[in-house]
């Protein structure tokens, strides 16, 4: 039988993502129940890239399934000098599950396409598929539902925003962005006609008024990480900056509405995003950050063959 991977949502289907959302509901409500759920399983991450939660979510998600993790630094490792193939043969041979942060996602299908076992996608260049599904567990936890629910995204549509625009749409949400730039390493043309075919999702430029019909209202970083600190990458970064700055969510654009306010971290704050807006009453940023751990308990255990 095939190996089941989570790269992007393009081999899962909506009745797959409800179930694993059921799951991480489960799984969250009755953690004691899964304590040894994972026993002598491991999982290898790989980070070619800096993270927090990423991490942190997956390193104690195995141990509180009671499994176990390696984190292993690309710079520290021989993925430096061997072929990604090779490494990747031989460390599905030790462990049961891989969990990678990469720089491009052809490098995360060269991994699931040679290993044999699941390989779960960290976040690359072009899809962050466990940030959506946690954001999908908490907008589920705050409105009791996701069908129909108006998700407003903000910013530079990125690799982020396609996973909420492909899983959203398969869940039923509305999703509408309002993103003046475009991230193009990020582009997949054929998730974006697929997702505005099922005529739940669309672009405007009127950040007013899709705020004004939001139930969430979503930002996420206008540079990369690998970028961030990048001196290259500071005239680019200034220039999104100056663009970008009118697009900010803050207390003069959210004041007074009702829609939640999600944003996936790191903050920039000052940036995509000010401080009244974090702190506000209607923001579940740390909500949502928390959800990584139990979205992912239920990653793991689905492709693990362990969801019952
Ligand atoms: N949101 C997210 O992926 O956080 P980290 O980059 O800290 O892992």
């Amino acid at each position: 039988m095939a190996v089941k991977h989570l790269l992007n949502f393009k081999n899962w289907s909506a009745q797959e993502l409800e179930r694993l959302l059921e799951l991480a509901l489960k799984v969250k409500r009755n953690q004691e129940q899964y304590r040894q759920a994972l026993a002598y399983l491991t999982l290898g991450m790989i980070f070619q890239k800096t993270s927090t939660r990423t991490r942190v979510s997956f390193e104690v998600a195995m141990t509180q399934l009671g499994g176990h993790s390696i984190f292993l630094d690309w710079r520290s490792t021989n993925l430096v000098l061997a072929e990604l193939k090779d490494e990747i043969r031989y460390l599905a041979r030790n462990v049961d599950v891989v969990m990678a942060r990469v720089l491009t996602h052809e490098q995360v299908q060269e991994m699931a396409d040679y290993s044999r076992v699941p390989v779960i996608n960290g976040c690359d260049n072009k899809y962050h598929p466990t940030q959506a599904l946690a954001d999908f567990l908490t907008i589920l936890e705050h409105k009791g539902k996701l069908e129909g629910i108006n998700l407003v995204y903000v910013g530079i549509h990125n690799n982020v925003a396609n996973s909420l625009v492909e899983g959203g749409t398969k869940l039923g949400m509305k999703i509408t962005t309002v993103t003046p730039e475009f991230n193009e390493p990020s582009r997949d043309q054929e998730l974006l006609d697929e997702a505005a075919r099922t005529g739940l999702f669309e672009r405007t430029d009127d950040l007013k008024a899709a705020v004004a019909k939001a139930d969430v209202v979503y930002t996420d970083t206008w540079v990369d990480m690998e970028f961030f600190l990048d001196p290259k990458f500071e005239a680019e970064k200034q220039r999104r900056i100056a663009k970008m700055l009118p697009y900010q969510l803050n207390e003069e654009l959210l004041k007074g509405g009702k829609a939640l306010i999600m944003h996936d971290m790191p903050i920039h704050t000052g940036y995509e995003i000010d401080r009244w807006a974090i702190e506000s009453p209607n923001s579940i940023i740390f909500d949502q950050a928390e959800n990584r751990l139990h979205a992912e308990k239920a990653v793991l255990l689905t492709l693990l063959g362990r969801a019952n």
